[in-house]
């Protein structure tokens, strides 16, 4: 078995149930509120410790009572936490999230501490990577942090899975490092410019990140499911047919539950299909870290 590094954000998510998301200048009375820990870095790692894949997780919050909360929150999980520093000067990342009654969501981010994940942080947790690891990571951090500890990370030999959110444009130069990338629609036609519109336009967009280097491409499409693209593979994965209350995280829960197939030996295939379950189950559910499910409830 592989072992599994997570690098990126966490936050203290704020999420108020609207109707539907206020339009600019508008507002919108809610009926509940929730104060959930999340991030897509968290996310990712608490999908990852919750489906069996006691990953570690590096990151940076605030030394304050969000903070205080989400290590808390942390230590009821299965995962290596000793890689998430307090810093002194600047607070926890807070997420403002609206979820319409369509499951749908607006988010806005302050990202406070997430913004001093730094070089040398990557450098010391480099100790740790090998070819042995496979490191995933998101945009929530510093970009050119993220661009460095892409190559770092390459360079030791694990394989590096990158979820380009939220959407960013990281220098071509480095996707040659990138056994996988992992967009969402949205974030692909960012990166490529093809506007997804059906499987077609996901294997087109899939292509050019090929063409840049990537070894394997799965791009996310909500409730359409994902294309899946590379070591000789091209399909599209339908979504499980559910009730969806909350989609925050969807993506998140995907590519934490994704990494530990794939730590676990499983095909690519196989591996989206265990995070296509894993993520159906997620949306039924509300909040981000509150929605992703354990293995046993696989
Ligand atoms: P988020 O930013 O909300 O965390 P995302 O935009 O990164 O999510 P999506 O493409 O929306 O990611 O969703 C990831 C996966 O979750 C999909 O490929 C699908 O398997 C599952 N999923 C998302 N929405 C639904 C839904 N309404 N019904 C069933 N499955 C869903
Ligand atoms: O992907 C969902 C996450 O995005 C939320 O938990 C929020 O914190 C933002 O980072």
């Amino acid at each position: 078995m592989h072992r599994i590094i997570v690098l990126g954000s966490a936050n203290m998510d704020l999420t108020v149930t609207v109707p539907r998301i206020p339009k600019p200048g508008e507002t919108v009375s809610g009926n509940g509120f929730r104060t959930v820990p999340g991030g897509k870095g968290a996310n990712q790692a608490v999908a990852a410790a919750r489906l069996g894949g006691r990953p570690m997780f590096a990151a940076r919050i605030g030394n304050d009572l969000f903070g205080e909360n989400i290590l808390k929150a942390f230590a009821k999980e299965e995962m290596d936490y000793s890689f998430v520093r307090q810093d002194p000067e600047i607070p926890t990342g807070v997420a403002l999230i609206s979820v319409d009654s369509h499951a749908e969501n607006a988010i806005s981010v302050a990202p406070g501490a997430n913004k001093k994940v730094s070089m040398s942080d990557i450098d010391e947790l480099m100790q740790f990577v090998s070819k042995d690891t496979y490191f995933l990571l998101q945009l929530e951090i510093p970009l050119e942090v993220a661009e460095y500890a892409i190559k770092c990370a390459s360079s030791k030999g694990a394989k590096v899975i990158l979820n380009p959110a939220p959407a960013a444009m990281i220098d071509d130069s480095y996707y040659k490092y990138l056994f996988l990338i992992t967009p969402n629609e949205h974030e692909c036609e960012f990166i490529t410019g093809v506007h997804i519109e059906n499987g077609e336009d996901a294997l087109e967009a899939a292509g050019i990140f090929i063409k840049k280097g990537v070894e394997n491409v799965i791009i996310t499409c909500g409730s359409k499911g994902s294309v899946v693209c590379g070591s000789g593979i091209s399909s599209i994965v339908p979504a499980l047919d559910v009730e969806a209350v909350d989609t925050t995280g969807a993506g998140d829960t995907f590519n934490g539950a994704l990494v530990v197939a794939l730590s676990e030996g499983g095909s690519l295939m196989d591996s989206v299909l265990f995070a296509t379950r894993a993520s159906s189950i997620s949306v039924t559910r509300h909040g981000a870290q509150t929605s992703i499910p354990m293995r046993n409830e696989m």
